[in-house]
């Protein structure tokens, strides 16, 4: 029988516990606020940030999402990071990506101070993870985080396992190569110039796409005799509006120990690891 790796599980494991740490620190005249910037009109981002905002205020934590018009400029960008991010009592700040063209060239993550990035996209942040450092004081990538805390709670081991990594964005696939290699995995990350993906993809015990291209992980690509797990980075709109991951998913469940849903997988854990995050950079001020 397949393995489906649910998200809801887990959430419900470490709601109450999110949830007593943030009362905690409320009795010591703290409220983790997060801010998020979202830029434009981006219906995915849209519903992101929502989501975001939603989990958090259940926490009791406080999000606001100030939202600026897709064709601002340049200038006016900065500035607008400058002056949200610069409030006293706030805990966390992201931007919501994509942004749109005319800013998407800005590395969005350094223009957020470190001690706010519960995005974890700066490059302090970004070298500590490379480095290993697991503290208090520096911020993890929230999906790589959400993924790696998927594995352990359905005890999926990673020492010493295969784990081919399909796209090498900052966000996804560059931070969780890292990560998993911190975690002395083997990873073997793949890319749009990768050649023979299905020799790759087959020595895997674990697969883990992040590409946003829907379906893209087929039956062909699998190794049954691995049985192996298959983790869906993507959430992807088809044409008549229903949420399709990177993966196949009704042709490749048939052949594989263990998969995760679109949705329902690992979409919610990284709004989790945001709140982890949120949390950490809450406490920090007590
Ligand atoms: N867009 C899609 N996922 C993310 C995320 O985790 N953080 C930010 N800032 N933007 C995103």
């Amino acid at each position: 029988m397949t393995r489906i790796l649910y998200a809801r599980p887990i959430k419900e494991s470490l709601h109450l516990n999110l949830k007593t740490s943030i009362q905690k620190l409320k009795k010591n005249g703290v409220v983790p606020w997060l801010r998020v910037l979202l830029v434009g009109n981006n219906p995915a981002s849209e519903v992101y940030t929502k989501n975001k905002k939603k989990f958090i205020e259940g926490l009791g934590g406080k999000c606001d999402i100030i939202h600026i018009e897709g064709d601002t400029t340049e200038q006016h960008f900065r500035e607008k990071v400058r002056s949200l991010s610069s409030e006293k009592d706030l805990h966390g700040f992201l931007i919501q990506l994509p942004l749109p063209k005319q800013l998407s060239h800005i590395d969005a993550g350094n223009l957020i101070p470190p001690s706010l990035d519960v995005d974890g996209l700066n490059s302090l942040n970004m070298g500590e993870l490379l480095k290993g450092n697991v503290h208090k004081n520096s911020f993890c990538a929230c999906t790589p985080k959400g993924i790696v805390t998927l594995l352990d709670y359905y005890d999926i081991p990673i020492i010493g396992k295969n784990i081919c990594i399909i796209g090498r964005s900052l966000i996804v696939g560059k931070s969780l190569s890292a990560l998993i290699t911190n975690r002395n995995g083997t990873v073997t990350l793949c890319h749009s110039k990768t050649k023979n993906l299905e020799y790759h993809t087959a020595n895997a015990d674990i697969i883990i796409v992040a590409i946003g291209s829907p379906k893209f992980l087929k039956t062909h690509h699998l190794n049954p005799s691995k049985k192996q797990t298959i983790i869906d980075v993507g959430i992807n709109k088809s044409q008549q509006g229903k949420l399709l991951g990177d993966v196949d998913f009704e042709n490749v469940k048939e052949s594989v120990a263990a998969i995760t849903p679109v949705p329902g997988g690992i979409g919610p854990l990284t709004i989790l690891s945001l709140a982890q995050n949120l949390l950490q950079a809450a406490e920090k001020t007590l």
